[in-house]
């Protein structure tokens, strides 16, 4: 018995929760899911998996993304970055629906199964459906030689290691780190990204595991906010464009492991709904960073705050029209607009664990929950 809590605490590696602990591998695991494949000096994106199939993902009429719970917030990311960078147009569905709704599918058309396990048994059946209708399937997943791994016609391992809290947090944003990889790399490849922005994204992407730290240093601010707000029922959470993924990520965070209601909103749809829900005592963490729509951001923080609203910013380093008119702001490190997700994620995980561990859940394994779900 003693051996076992030992043995729990060497592999926590001095960490109080495997959450915990993988939150702070992110530096790391971003930098080993690009390592061998950006090579910045040649200004080239190395990947078997594209390269083998390229013709296939340059001939595809579309990208469909298939994936459940958090790798489905990476693919809304994606969705973004794909047709951003390399123009292609991209739907992204729930595995469940996809499945079971009938659904068009031709040779022309590229799915691409995002899965940290490579078991959800819902992704696996959506890439049965798409390979039955003769598509192309590219998957994208943690575990080595799982069964979506083996499935699929060809992929890319996001090399995140293993991820033990039921809660995703490193394979989300290695998920990220490996889709913007393909983007990159299709966007050279078709065209649609020039040979100078293609370097300068090289440049920013290698300056995230780096940026990632910094934006892990706010850990003992968010201690102080998560203490501020631990009791409270409801959250929102609001993004817009790339942001909007994660706005959707931190809410499923903190459900998942305080069991907190919160939810996700693109910014701009809280005046057709959620507004109705903004008094003094909702904390609404608006994610505002000074690169896309922040002026638009800032008008929907204004109608927050003429509610009485509790307003949590997360801003870029430096921002001072937010902080004005924010109850808190956390900070995170300048980089190119497509590359935020891989920043604003971090101090959302941060506040769900400490909320969680405050209130004295399980962080690492939340009731009800499963790291994979095999059934249906
Ligand atoms: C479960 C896990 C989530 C995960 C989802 C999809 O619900 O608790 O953390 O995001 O399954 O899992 P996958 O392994 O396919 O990414």
């Amino acid at each position: 018995q003693e051996l076992q809590l030992n043995l729990e605490q060497i592999e926590k590696g001095g960490f109080d929760h495997f959450m915990l602990k993988e939150i702070y591998e992110q530096p790391k695991a971003i930098n080993d899911t690009y390592r061998g494949r950006l090579l910045r000096e040649d200004a080239i994106i190395k990947m078997a998996g594209v390269e083998d199939n390229m013709k296939k993902f340059l001939n595809a009429n579309r990208f469909i993304i298939v994936a459940c719970g958090t790798s489905w917030h990476a693919g809304l990311v994606a969705e973004y970055i794909f047709e951003d960078l390399a123009r292609i147009p991209v739907e992204v569905e729930y595995a469940s629906e996809f499945r079971y709704r009938n659904p068009i599918i031709t040779e022309k058309d590229v799915v691409i199964a995002i899965s940290q396990s490579g078991e959800t048994a819902d992704t696996l059946a959506a890439i049965k459906l798409a390979k039955s209708k003769g598509a192309f399937v590219f998957g994208v997943c943690n575990v080595v030689g799982s069964s979506i791994a083996r499935e699929t016609d060809a992929g890319a391992y996001t090399h995140a290691g293993p991820e033990i809290g039921v809660a995703s947090t490193k394979a989300f944003t290695t998920q990220i780190t490996v889709l913007t990889l393909i983007a990159l790399r299709l966007a050279r490849a078709k065209g649609t990204i020039s040979s100078s922005d293609f370097r300068h994204y090289l440049l920013e992407l290698e300056m995230i595991p780096k940026k990632v730290e910094k934006a892990l240093k706010a850990d003992a601010h968010i201690k102080e906010i998560a203490y501020i707000y631990k009791d409270v029922s409801n959250f929102l959470y609001l993004g817009r464009g790339y942001n909007f993924p994660v706005a959707l990520e931190g809410a499923l965070k903190l459900k998942e492991i305080s069991y907190i209601h919160a939810e996700g909103y693109p910014a701009a749809e809280m005046k057709h709904g959620p507004i109705a829900l903004i008094d003094e005592n909702m904390p609404i963490v608006v994610i505002a960073t000074k690169t896309g729509h922040y002026d638009k951001v800032v008008s929907n923080i204004q109608e927050i705050k003429s509610r009485k609203g509790k307003i949590i910013g997360i801003v870029t380093e430096g921002d001072v029209t937010v902080r004005e008119l924010a109850d808190h702001v956390i900070e995170v490190p300048d980089t190119l607009e497509s590359l935020t997700p891989l920043l604003t994620t971090i101090p959302l995980q941060l506040l769900s664990y400490y909320i969680a561990v405050m209130l004295g859940k399980n962080v690492d394994q939340p009731r009800n929950l499963a790291k994979s779900v095999t059934v249906e």
